[in-house]
């Protein structure tokens, strides 16, 4: 079976500006896949040109088998996105929108009705169903977008930073409704600044900068790459860090009565230092392992430094 979305070496520039430079990955069905990176690393232009919003200057984009330009309204079809920016006819109550929408899928009019208020309703706005857009609040426009892309029944959901910038309620809220489609099957792409969101919702990650891919993998793959710090609290704590000899420890030092060991595995190495520090003498009162964060890992892959983080403003 063909992936649901199968990129090759893609590129595009705009004037002097590489957007991609040969961006490569694949996201398998069913997948719960993020695309992280950086701000301007391409994630916007990768998901318009899978939606024929961009036209590509090389390389392959496939969705679900079908080629983005050659079969552009197959590989269409199949998606919904919400995207970035807010990108919606204002001028009409916001079910018709979602009526309109489907009509343009080639839904027939009666199940459009009935996908629009099913669509409203998983996303909590029915009651607003004859509101224009503009009259809507910020988080409920987010909630609109995420409507608008299911109103088609995609077999793959594209969500371009759907929870930028809005509250924690509402972020849970979309996590919830995202987490059952893919439950039910549907294939999601999500881009994210939020490595929390990437790390609790996502199967597999890219790390794009610069416009390709640095890296694929799960998060817990990401994290084992970082290094954990194990906490061990000692009864009668010694004034000089004690001798330890196990494989994998980077660093060890006293924190008030809590030996701090720097590791690669925190959960591997920590029964080994349990074993040793009681061979020494030392009694062991508490143990806690803190992991390393996909943000740590994050952070040395791409060229993102903390400067860089606290000029970025949220969208
Ligand atoms: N329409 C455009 N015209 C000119 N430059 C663009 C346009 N869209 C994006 N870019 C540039 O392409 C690069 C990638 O942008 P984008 O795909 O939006 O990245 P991301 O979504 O990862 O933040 C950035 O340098 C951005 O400024
Ligand atoms: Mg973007």
């Amino acid at each position: 079976m063909e992936p649901a979305i199968r990129a090759d070496d893609l590129r595009k520039s705009y004037g002097d500006v590489q957007a991609l430079d040969g961006m490569t990955f694949e996201v398998e069905r069913g997948e719960f896949f993020g695309l992280l990176g950086p701000n301007g690393a391409g994630k916007t232009t990768f998901i318009n040109i899978l939606v024929g919003l961009v036209r590509k200057d090389g390389g392959t984009a496939e969705v679900f088998g079908y080629d983005v330009e050659a079969e552009y309204q197959e590989a269409r079809d199949r998606i919904g996105l919400a995207p970035q920016e807010f990108n919606v006819d204002r001028f009409f109550p916001i079910h018709e929108v979602l009526e309109h929408k489907a009509g343009y899928h080639g839904v027939p009019p009666d199940e459009a009705e009935r996908r629009a208020e099913e669509a409203l309703k998983t996303v909590g706005i029915w009651d607003k169903r004859d509101t224009r857009f503009d009259w809507l609040s910020g988080g409920m426009k987010r909630r609109f977008l995420l409507a608008r892309a299911l109103v088609t029944d995609p077999e793959l959901l594209i969500l371009d930073e759907p929870t930028a910038g809005v509250d924690v309620q509402l972020r849970r809220d979309l996590w919830r409704v995202i987490e059952r489609l893919n439950a039910e099957g549907t294939t999601i792409l999500l881009t994210t600044h939020y490595i929390e969101e990437a790390e609790r919702l996502c199967d597999r990650v890219a790390i794009t900068d610069d416009g390709s891919v640095v890296e694929v993998a799960t998060p817990d793959d990401l994290r084992a790459r970082g290094t954990d710090q194990v906490y061990l609290t000692l009864a009668d704590a010694p004034e000089t860090v004690p001798d330890i000899d196990v494989e994998g420890v980077i660093d060890a030092r006293m924190e008030g009565d809590s030996l701090v060991v720097t590791a690669k595995g925190g959960g591997r190495v920590a029964p080994a230092l349990l074993r040793e520090l009681e061979y020494e003498g030392y009694e062991v009162l508490d143990l806690d392992i803190r992991r390393a964060s996909l943000e740590e890992v994050f952070v040395g892959m791409t060229r993102v430094d903390e400067e860089a983080e606290k000029l970025e403003v949220p969208q």
